[in-house]
This record gives C-alpha cells, structure tokens and sequence, in this order.
C-alpha cells in the first residue's frame, strides 16, 4: 500500500496553496466574471509593489499576494446583482457590500495554512481615519499589507469598475486617490504608491503594444523571406485559366471552344452565367447557358471574368476576424480592374480587357501576405491597423514574384511592383498610369483600405493621361454601379 504523499518541499508547499486559491477564485469567478481577473491583477501589483519598496518581509508578501487573489471572495453569499449595479448602489446595497469581508474571513477561517490572512481580508476596507469597515480601524492599527491592499484594489476598480460606471485613465484614478490621502490612504505610502503605478504603467499599454506591433512585423518578414525563399508554396494559377489562355491564342477558335474548357469547371461555369445576366451585361434575353453568354461578353472578356472569378478564392479566408478585411481587398481588386477598363475605354485604347485584368491583380500581394499572415496570428486582439501597414510595405515585391511564377509577361510585372510609385514621367508606361489612376479612383468611391480622398487635379497619372476631374467623377460613379451589379456574383 502506498501512503499519501504530502508535499516535500517550501516550494511544493507554495504550489499546493496557490492551486487550492486558484479553485476558491474560480467559485467566485462563477458569480462575478470580472472578478478573479480584478483579483488577480490586485495580487500582482500589491505583492509586486511590496517587494520593490521592500515594505514587507517575503513571507508576508507571500500572504499579501494570496490576500489579493481572495480578498473578495466573502461576495460568494451577496445577491448576483450586487456588483453589477448601476454604480449608485441603494443603502440596502451598500450594507451587503460591507459584509463581504466579514464573510470572506469566515469562509478561510477553517483552513489553517492561511490563517495569516485573515486579518488582511477582514481589514482591506478600513480607512486610516477610521471611517472604513468593518470595524473602523484608524491608522497604524490596519495590518500593512491591508492598507497596501486598500490602494490597489481601489485603483484597478477605478480602472476596470464592476458596475456599468465609465473606466478611469490611470492620471484620473491616481488624481481620485490622492484626494482621499491621509483620510482613506496611508500618506506614508501614497509617494511610492504614484511613483510605482506611473512607472509600470508607462511600461504597460504602451509597451505592450509596441511588442505585439513588432511581433507583426516580424511574422510578415519571415513570410516574406519564406516566400521569396520557395518555402512558402505559392497558389498555383488555375487549369481552367491556362486552359482558356491557350484557347484564345489561337487565333481561330470560337466561343463554343472556349466554352467546352470552362464547362470542365462547374463552379466558374454557374458564376460566369450569372455575371453574364447582371446588368452590366445583360442583352435581351436571359442566358442559360455558356455558349450564349461567351458570344455575349467577347472571348477576352470571358477570359478576364473567368480569371476573375478563378481569383476569387484568393481573397477567403477561414478566420472569421479577417473576412471584412479580405472582402475589402477583392472588392478594391474588382473596382480596380473595372476603373482600369474604363480608363482604357475612354482612351479608346486596344484591348481594354488587359487593363481588367492588371487592376484586378495589381494588389495581389496584399491577398498572398494576409492570407499567409491569417494562418499563423492566433492573437484574439488585432490591430488591423498595423496589419495593414505591414501587407502595403511588403505587397508589391511579393505580388511581382507571384505573377512572374504564374507566367505573366513583363509589363504586369511592372504594374504590380510600380504602382504605387509616387513619381511618374510621360515616359511611364500608359499601364502603370492607368492602373495608378484605377487604384486611386476606388479610395474616391469607398472601395479602397485606404479612406482619405484623392484630390483629382493633383494626381500626376490623370494629368499625365489628360483625364480631367469631371471625367474621373464619372467613371467613379459608373464603377460604383458596376460594382453594385456584380461583386457579389464572383
Ligand atoms: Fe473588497
Ligand atoms: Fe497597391
Ligand atoms: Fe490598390
């Protein structure tokens, strides 16, 4: 037979005493959701405090520290609404507030290992004039570690309040707390207090989100490295997209050719119908099938909508937090490549379609990296801010390296990677400038990350293609439309 075994060491003591806390909290935590977090956070800060002031001995602060995690626990027995109330609470209110630590007291009053603070949670609403409860202990009478107790717990209610009243800045609670120095607070310790929250708060926030803003930045680098590198697989372009390519080039097929290669794919085959019906398209007649609607769009443009639609799946994602994200990047896309035809059109330039198609892939990279990012940041908090930020750094060389793989030539190479470029010449390529144009027309009609508007008559790719404010404010409009019509049918 094997005996019990107790534990061997101090540590293993302390170990023991933290878990058996740890389940008390968790009880209380049932009741009040904020609680335990609130309790835990005036443990910390009091035993932390303690000992870096060395105001108590280790083995006292070991008792404030506990004393923070189970000072509150006497509300096990208050009513459920008490510590949600409105922040006014009712006389009848206030009465079972001030049993909570009498009947903490009791409820730890049994288990011996802790019967060192129990002085600590009775006493850690006294007041040192001798107004608090519950028996109006004034000055030096109140243990230490309470009066300690009192200053913290106070200032994370004020930050972080139970009750539905607004939350306090640190200035603004530590501005409240020195009011009530010397009648509530000890004033021998309120110096150390103030220097203490101000220093670690200035660590805190900021300096929390400064570590997690690089903790960003740093996984879109290795996605890149990793990219560039080959150890990241890229997307591979779609069969249905090579297999419509070559079709087209050769110069005598027809529609009923190209239709045959796209009906392969059931999924692009139903949306290429249903794009074909929008009012951006529509004849007469309603098309039921791929035969009449290719004839009806023209076979280069049923190969940009087929690439179109193909890409679609680029920007999905399946972390929920990122589909608005993801969504705004397609629809940026799709205005893009609608505003970059348009502007051909209106240029009556040839082949607008190829214009389509460097909108439409113009920010491909962004997808790629948010994609990649998306499948490694399991953070609940996220700035999309500074996500974004890092997806604009990174997207052009990214997005250049993906259309090279894909095989695409030259020149829409260098729309990806030049069209962001702040100087432009009239030996610019009209593809960079019209795709430079496009991308800035969407900020314009809300189809864009980005949300402050263009001014048109700065815009040196306009003045460049000689396209005037009038002008852009009318293609502007007929993209938003177009949009309207089809976004939802990719
Ligand atoms: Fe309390
Ligand atoms: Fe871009
Ligand atoms: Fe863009």
């Amino acid at each position: 037979m094997s005996s019990f075994a107790m534990p061997r060491s101090e540590a293993e003591f302390k170990g023991v005493i933290l878990e058996l806390v740890d389940t008390l909290t968790t009880i209380i935590d049932e009741k009040a959701a904020l609680l335990k977090k609130h309790s835990k956070r005036v443990a910390d800060n009091s035993a932390d405090f303690c000992t870096k002031y060395k105001l108590l001995q280790d083995d006292k602060i070991f008792m404030v520290y506990l004393t923070g995690l189970l000072h509150d626990i006497g509300f096990i027995f208050s009513p459920n609404t008490l510590l949600k109330n409105s922040g006014n609470p009712s006389e009848e209110e206030k009465v079972q507030m001030r049993k909570h630590p009498v009947v903490g007291e009791k409820i730890i009053a049994n288990l011996s290992v802790l019967k060192d603070i129990l002085p600590l949670i009775r006493h850690h609403h006294e007041a040192m004039d001798g107004s608090g409860y519950p028996d109006g202990l004034s000055g030096d009478e109140i243990p230490l570690g309470a009066r300690v107790l009192c200053l913290f717990n106070d200032l994370d209610t004020m930050m972080f309040p139970f009750s539905k009243t607004a939350a306090l800045t640190i200035p603004e609670a530590l501005a409240e707390i020195k009011k009530e120095t010397g009648t509530r607070y000890d004033s021998n310790l309120i110096d150390q207090f103030v220097e203490y929250v101000e220093a670690t708060s200035a660590e805190s926030d900021d300096y929390l989100l400064a570590k997690a803003n690089a903790s960003i930045k740093e996984i879109f680098a290795n996605i890149i490295q990793d990219f560039t590198s080959g150890n990241i697989v890229p997307p591979v372009m779609p069969q249905v997209v090579k297999e419509v390519q070559a079709v087209i080039k050769k110069t005598s097929s027809t529609a009923e050719d190209i239709a045959v290669v796209i009906e392969k794919d059931p999924v692009i085959s139903l949306r290429l119908i249903s794009v074909a019906n929008s009012p951006v398209y529509r004849g007469i007649h309603r098309i039921r099938n791929l035969k009449e609607a290719i004839p009806r769009m023209g076979l280069k443009e049923t190969l940009s909508l087929v690439i179109a639609i193909a890409n679609k799946s680029l920007y999905e994602t399946e972390q929920a937090q990122f589909k608005i994200l993801m969504d705004k990047l397609w629809v940026h896309s799709l205005a893009s490549a609608y505003g970059a035809k348009l502007i051909a059109e209106h240029l009556k330039l040839p082949e607008p379609e190829n214009y389509f198609l460097m909108g439409l892939v113009h920010d491909i990279g962004k997808s790629l990296l948010l994609k990649a990012f998306t499948s490694i940041y399991k953070e609940k908090k996220i700035n999309f801010d500074v996500i974004q930020a890092n997806i604009q750094q990174g997207h052009l060389s990214i997005g250049g390296v993906l259309l090279r793989r894909w095989g695409f030539d030259d020149i829409f190479i260098k729309v990806v990677t030049d069209h962001e470029k702040m100087v432009l010449a009239p030996e610019t390529p009209k593809e960079i400038l019209i795709v430079h144009l496009a991308n800035m027309l969407t900020r314009n009609i809300g189809y864009s990350l980005f949300t402050d508007a263009v001014d048109f008559s700065e815009l040196e790719s306009a003045t460049l293609l000689e396209i005037d404010q009038q002008k852009l404010d009318e293609l502007g409009a007929e993209v938003r439309l177009i949009i309207q019509d089809v976004a939802h049918l990719f």
